[in-house]
């Protein structure tokens, strides 16, 4: 069936996903999230996609959050049936990265969209903040989690508890976005970024990836422990041979995903 509330284009190695219901927004509805995990998980099936961008549609907003006016009348027996927007949790299993291009207002459910991401450049008109309070709930896809370990107890606090926003650079400065660019660039320069990691070889970039998102789940030692294993189990793969033989070669990679 067709997309209706994203887009979705290659560029290249790159796919590029486009939330795109502009006029609210583009608030998450049920439909807006189905189709953006199964156009992800297509990319991620994808041998010829190295690196996925999302960001949203117009020059006002990456997401304002779950769809307010939608969510209003629901019961709890129609959350808890529905499990709304429980299909994001099957991107951590995806092995492809994801980088969020944070285009403006990152509220609630959008701010939390872009922190299941692998990571996240913002335009410095970006505005971060888990807002939910305001509205008589509270963060329900991990803005009480992910938020408080990018930003600090004390800072996610108050904002989890004021519904106050963050400015882009704020959120460079602790570290909850990776970069913040002009926003007239940021989508040339979410590809450029994705495109330099598709060059490299997939299988090798999942690796690393997956090392990174254990230090978020382990102890040290265990984390250490687990780096170092996948570390000696790359030298079974065909790229760490092409890659180390290319440097000594004065050459480019010849990666074969392998
Ligand atoms: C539905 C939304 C929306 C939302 C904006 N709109 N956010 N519709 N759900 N989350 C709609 C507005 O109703 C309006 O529609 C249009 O988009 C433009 O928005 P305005 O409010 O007129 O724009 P502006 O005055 O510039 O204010 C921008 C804003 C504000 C600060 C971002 O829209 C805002 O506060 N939005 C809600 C943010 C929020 O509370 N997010 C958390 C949602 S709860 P009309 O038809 O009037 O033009 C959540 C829970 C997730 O995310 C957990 C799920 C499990």
């Amino acid at each position: 069936s067709p997309l209706t509330c994203i887009l979705e284009e290659r560029r290249g190695p790159v796919g590029l996903i486009t939330l795109n219901r502009p006029k609210a927004l583009n608030a998450l509805s049920p439909t807006l999230v189905r189709e953006l995990v199964q156009e992800v998980k297509r990319f991620d099936a994808d041998p010829e996609i190295g690196a996925i961008v999302v960001t949203g549609s117009g020059d006002k907003a990456f997401a304002a959050g779950a769809d307010i006016k939608a969510m209003q009348p629901l019961s709890y027996m129609d959350m808890h049936k529905a499990r709304l927007f429980g299909e994001l949790d099957e991107l951590s299993s995806v092995r492809t990265p994801i980088i969020a291009a944070v285009n403006g207002f990152a509220l609630g459910g959008g701010c939390e969209l872009a922190m299941t991401c692998d990571f996240i450049l913002a335009a410095d008109t970006a505005k971060f903040g888990q807002p939910e309070i305001k509205l008589g709930t509270i963060p329900g896809l991990g803005g009480t989690q992910r938020f408080t370990r990018a930003v600090g107890k004390s800072r996610a606090m108050e904002l989890v508890l004021t519904g106050d926003q963050m400015s882009a650079e704020e959120a460079r400065e602790r570290g909850l976005v990776a970069r913040v660019v002009p926003a007239a660039d940021l989508l040339d320069d979410a590809l450029k970024t994705a495109g330099k990691i598709a060059a490299q070889s997939q299988p090798i970039v999942a690796m690393a990836k997956t090392c990174v998102n254990v230090a978020f789940e382990t102890s040290l030692a265990e984390g250490l422990r687990f780096e170092r294993a996948i570390f000696y189990s790359t030298f079974a793969t065909h790229d760490q041979k092409a890659g180390m033989a290319a440097f000594a070669a004065k050459e480019k990679p010849n990666f074969k995903n392998e």
